[in-house]
């Protein structure tokens, strides 16, 4: 397999059924995809198009009916080489913001001695510096998809997938968040599978967008996206430049023609 090597996650030939044979649904059909060491890539596509289940077979959740799936050149197991992070942020009600992140640090193996301090850096990472005794319900849902992510980071994952993690936050939130996801990859260099069904998420984010379409599941096109983004770059001004409102509306159309309306007749 050429480039297999290269790539820090791959997915080859996936095919996933869903049901029992007589009431079978074809989720995805025959999708290959691959992430580069350090690339963000971002899958866009409708409602049902397979989105999460790629995410959940690259993070070894569910195994495909036919391909392969490799993280790092191996079959993806749960919570080794990959990190997760979900719409809903899904944290333990009764643990404080700290508890939750300390519980996976000692998940991940890191001594008793060391998660205190390990878990204030991680909030600090997601903005969230001295929030370790909060309650998860004295937090706001973006406070608590901060923790939900500096949760994920305490694995060190080297591959991040993340489903359509600011999809239930305001908009203000939300683009605070971007950025802030932006920069974490940027600099530590992790690699990226971004799901969103936001053409404006997809290129505010996404070095290379691959757009989806349903029945069955697959990928259409793929959209190259060479805006300049640095850890210091203005994510707020690039969203003003021309380059960005062509590429954001560049790929509104792609996707809309990947999904065509339902037909009144
Ligand atoms: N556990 C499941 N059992 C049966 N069908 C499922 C299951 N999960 C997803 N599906 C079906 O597979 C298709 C793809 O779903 P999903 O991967 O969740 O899409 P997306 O994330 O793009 O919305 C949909 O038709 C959905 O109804
Ligand atoms: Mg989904």
């Amino acid at each position: 397999m050429p480039r297999a090597d290269t790539a820090d996650l791959a997915l080859d030939r996936i095919t996933v059924g869903y049901g029992r044979p007589k009431a079978r649904v074809t989720a995805v059909q025959d999708v290959s995809l691959r992430v580069a060491p350090g690339e963000f890539v971002v899958l866009v596509g409708p409602s049902g198009c397979g989105k999460t289940t790629l995410l959940r077979i690259a993070a070894g959740f569910v195994e495909p009916t036919r391909g392969t799936a490799t993280v790092r050149g191996e079959a993806p197991v749960p919570g080794s080489a990959t990190g997760v992070v979900f719409q809903q942020p899904r944290l333990f009600p009764w643990r404080t913001a700290g508890g939750n992140v300390a519980f996976a640090l000692a998940r991940h193996g890191v001594p008793r001695a060391q998660r205190a301090a390990r878990t204030r850096e991680l909030l600090e990472q997601v903005g969230l510096a001295g929030m370790e005794g909060r309650r998860t319900w004295e937090l706001s849902g973006g406070q608590q998809q901060r923790v939900a992510i500096a949760r994920t980071l305490a694995g060190e994952p080297r591959v991040l997938l993340m489903d359509e993690p600011f999809a239930a936050l305001d908009a203000l939130t939300r683009e605070r968040l971007q950025e802030e996801v932006r920069t974490l990859a940027a600099a530590s260099g992790t690699t990226v599978l971004f799901v969103t069904h936001s053409a404006e998420e997809a290129v505010l984010l996404g070095s290379r967008v691959l757009v989806m379409a349903a029945g069955p599941g697959r990928i259409v096109t793929e959209l190259e996206v060479g805006l300049e983004r640095g850890p210091g770059t203005d994510v707020a001004a690039l969203r003003g430049t021309p380059e960005f409102s062509r590429l954001r509306g560049e790929l509104a159309a792609v996707m809309r023609q990947a999904s065509p309306p339902p037909r009144a007749d």
